[in-house]
């Protein structure tokens, strides 16, 4: 905290009088199924955003990250916020201020904002999200707003679809915002309700592996799947009333898959039905301490979205299969919105540096490349913290 202040106090010359932490996630089971109406099963992680903020007397913003010094400070004035390229990250905190400045005015001040991230990069643990939901509660504490953060989460997903332009679902705004330290949330994506439920995994750890792969395609095949399924979900409505392929029972949809012409069509509906089914049965296994067959369900989630739903690719596929074949491994699976990005494995604790030694080798021996491994730390969502903290936070600048 000391480094951020004082680098806060470099760059904008005056103090910091706020900090505020959002953490990234990592989804357990339930994967492109928030925008097809079902249930998702995420979690907050330890490592996340830090923003740092002091008011101004005038109506600019200006913003640093320290994970992007070349970009240097991105200003501009709270009237004019509008989408440009070389705005680069600071696109993400513009579309929340964007959002709700429609709801309440324009701001009577500007704010100097800092901001450093320690979630791995383009891993698909969602740094652009917990940028968003650290804007908005950036925005809530300096104005003294009356919002809840389900409200903030909703927001900052509008941020991002129309600001930012990406189609995603609610899952990782509302695991970021709403997350709870040692805790998963199960989500009804379709109502909004949700519950949460204790990560109870005796002897066994949440260890994520980075494939380290570069993502490229991902917005443009992520914005192809939505639309595959909603031409999925018109063409069943002809023949049954439903509001999203998260009301369809597995057996329900077997019953009317026929109607869906096209083969690729019908499996990406089958992934979407199926795996909303899953992530119930998983949460139900959890709950009675069944880890065998929480782990099976990880197992058969990954297969669908390799198989049917096709978001996976080599590198997940050798992640996961690699992981599979370790002493110790109840479970594993491809984590987001695939494409590259992270697995998540269930490892007992015993068997990690194992697990971590033998992946990599195996990985990198098909990949070319090695992985990289986090043991997970399950948090608390978006939260202001304090300006004294002597936690260890800046790992590299
Ligand atoms: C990305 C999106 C989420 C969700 C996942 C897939 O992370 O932002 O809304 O759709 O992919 O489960």
């Amino acid at each position: 905290m000391q480094t951020l202040q004082a680098t806060f106090k470099k760059i904008f010359q005056t103090e910091a009088t706020l900090a505020v932490f959002s953490p990234g996630r990592v989804n357990l089971i339930g994967e492109h199924t928030d925008y097809n109406g079902g249930h998702v099963f995420p979690c907050a992680l330890s490592f996340g955003t830090y923003a740092l903020v002091s008011k101004r007397n005038d109506q600019k913003y200006r913003f640093y990250s320290m994970n992007f010094p070349s970009k240097g400070i991105v200003s501009g004035t709270l009237d004019t916020l509008i989408n440009t390229k070389e705005d680069d990250w600071a696109n993400y905190p513009k579309g929340v201020i964007d959002v709700f400045q429609k709801r309440y005015e324009i701001f009577a001040n500007g704010f100097d904002v800092l901001f450093y991230g320690n979630i791995p990069n383009g891993a698909g643990l969602s740094s652009s999200a917990s940028l968003e939901l650290a804007m908005a509660v950036v925005l809530r504490e300096l104005f003294t707003l009356k919002i809840t953060m389900v409200d903030m989460v909703k927001m900052s997903q509008e941020a991002e679809n129309v600001f930012i332009g990406v189609k995603c679902g609610i899952m990782d705004q509302f695991a970021i915002g709403m997350g709870k330290k040692n805790h998963a949330i199960l989500l009804n994506c379709n109502t909004l309700s949700y519950r949460y439920s204790p990560l109870q995994l005796a002897n066994y750890k949440i260890v994520i592996s980075n494939t380290n792969k570069r993502r490229g395609l991902a917005d443009s095949k992520y914005n192809e799947r939505r639309q595959e399924t909603t031409q999925a979900l018109t063409a069943l409505q002809k023949v049954i009333e439903i509001t999203s392929l998260g009301d369809l029972a597995p057996n329900e949809f077997e019953a009317i898959a026929d109607v869906l012409g096209s083969e690729r069509i019908r499996r990406r509906a089958k992934h979407a039905v199926y795996e909303n089914a899953r992530t119930l049965a998983a949460v139900e296994a959890l709950e009675h301490n069944q880890l065998t067959t929480f782990g099976q369900l990880m197992i058969e989630s990954h297969k669908s979205l390799r198989d049917d739903y096709e978001v996976t690719g080599e590198e997940l596929d050798v992640l996961v299969s690699c992981a599979l074949k370790q002493p110790g491994v109840i479970g594993s699976r491809m984590t987001g919105a695939g494409f590259g990005g992270c697995s998540v494995s269930i490892v007992a604790s015993d068997q990690i540096v194992n697990f971590q030694q033998n992946v990599a080798a195996e990985y990198a021996k098909i990949i070319g490349y090695e992985p990289t491994f986090y043991v997970a730390d399950i948090a608390d969502g978006t939260k202001k913290i304090s300006l004294n903290s002597t936690e260890k936070i800046v790992e590299e600048v």
